[in-house]
């Protein structure tokens, strides 16, 4: 099959340099969109006067922050510089948002490089007026760390909340199997098991979520090049459960532009940011994509395929199983 994947991103210094030419947003600028008012800013998530300038006079009611968190994407920063960045972001975040909203924040550990700034950045939460609603753990299909420690397939999500704003789990279905056997009771003078008793063979969403699969290259809304993608499914059950139709949802740290597109497709607003004009041009390009063709992203070829061609490649084996970390043999500029 013909495949013309872009590679990581942030292992191609020289590809970005070609793709920089082709983004519409330099640093400080606003893209809006002219259909249905979504924003995409090429701006600082922790710059209080950018995002000021990002809502206008509007306020959100939900903002989903996916902020980086291993050294590799963060350099050398310490940890105690890491928080202090994060209290900026956060800071701007509440800025942007209504008296009752939620925030939801990605947060992980890489296992890989000791790095876990989780704990350390709950407590910092503390000192905001939020309170600390969930901590939600989704279960990856696939994980790193086999051989020397326990096998990492978990991704953290936190959830919080300011005021007393919308929450409508009961109105989602989930692919969440009843994993569980015991619970058992005597039925008819038999003794049954739940998994027997019960109608549904799901669950509604609880804190554990095991049924969405994480993004990587055979998937239809891959996005070549992104090296952090969240799933849409895991975006849409987000917005689904804490906003309705016509709201106002930020995410700052846009990368593909999952959160801009999960929100177009649930018919919410969207204004996110950022500080990469390349992931800005991603976001805004995966918008028009889906526009044009219902497509979520781009399995095969990529955002930027009819201006930058890369080597073409089969996909016999060169292509890495995690998201976009072919090789290219060539690039050159259409
Ligand atoms: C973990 S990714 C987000 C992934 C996203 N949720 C998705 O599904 O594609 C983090 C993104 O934050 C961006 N970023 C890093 N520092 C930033 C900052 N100070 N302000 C805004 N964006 C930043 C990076 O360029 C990267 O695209």
């Amino acid at each position: 099959m013909h495949s013309n994947p872009l590679p990581r991103l942030d292992e191609h210094p020289e590809i970005c340099q070609q793709l920089r030419k082709l983004c519409r947003l330099r640093p400080g600028e606003i893209w809006t969109d002219p259909i249905r008012g979504h924003k995409v800013a090429c701006m600082d998530a922790g710059d209080t006067p950018s995002i000021a300038a990002l809502m206008g006079g509007d306020r959100a009611v939900l903002a989903i922050q996916d902020p980086p968190y291993n050294l590799v994407a963060f350099e050398t920063r310490r940890l105690d510089e890491y928080i202090a960045w994060s209290q900026r972001w956060v800071s701007a975040t509440l800025s942007a948002t209504a008296p009752n909203c939620s925030l939801y924040v990605w947060l992980g550990a890489d296992q890989r490089d000791h790095f876990q700034p989780l704990p350390d950045f709950m407590v910092m939460m503390r000192a905001f007026p939020v309170q600390a609603r969930s901590f939600i753990t989704v279960r990856n299909q696939r994980g790193y760390g086999t051989q020397k420690n326990w096998m990492a397939v978990r991704q953290e999500l936190l959830y919080y909340v300011r005021g007393n704003p919308i929450f409508n789990v009961e109105a989602e279905y989930t692919d969440i199997p009843k994993t569980l056997r015991g619970y058992y009771k005597d039925v008819g003078g038999e003794r049954t098991e739940n998994l027997e008793r019960s109608k549904a063979g799901t669950i509604r969403a609880g804190n554990v979520w095991i049924d969405i699969q994480q993004v990587f290259y055979r998937l239809e809304e891959n996005v070549s090049g992104c090296y952090a993608q969240k799933p849409l499914k895991a975006i849409d059950r987000i917005i689904k459960a804490s906003s309705k139709p016509g709201d106002l949802v930020i995410d700052f740290f846009a990368h593909s532009g999952t959160t801009l597109l999960a929100a177009e497709m649930a018919g919410r607003c969207c204004f996110t940011a950022d500080i990469d004009p390349i992931f800005c041009e991603i976001s805004i390009r995966r918008l028009e994509h889906y526009r044009r063709t219902g497509r979520t992203g781009w399995q095969n070829g990529h955002a930027f395929e009819h201006e930058l061609q890369l080597g073409s490649l089969d996909d016999a084996g060169t292509e890495s199983p995690i998201n976009g970390s072919t090789t290219p043999t060539q690039i050159s500029l259409l």
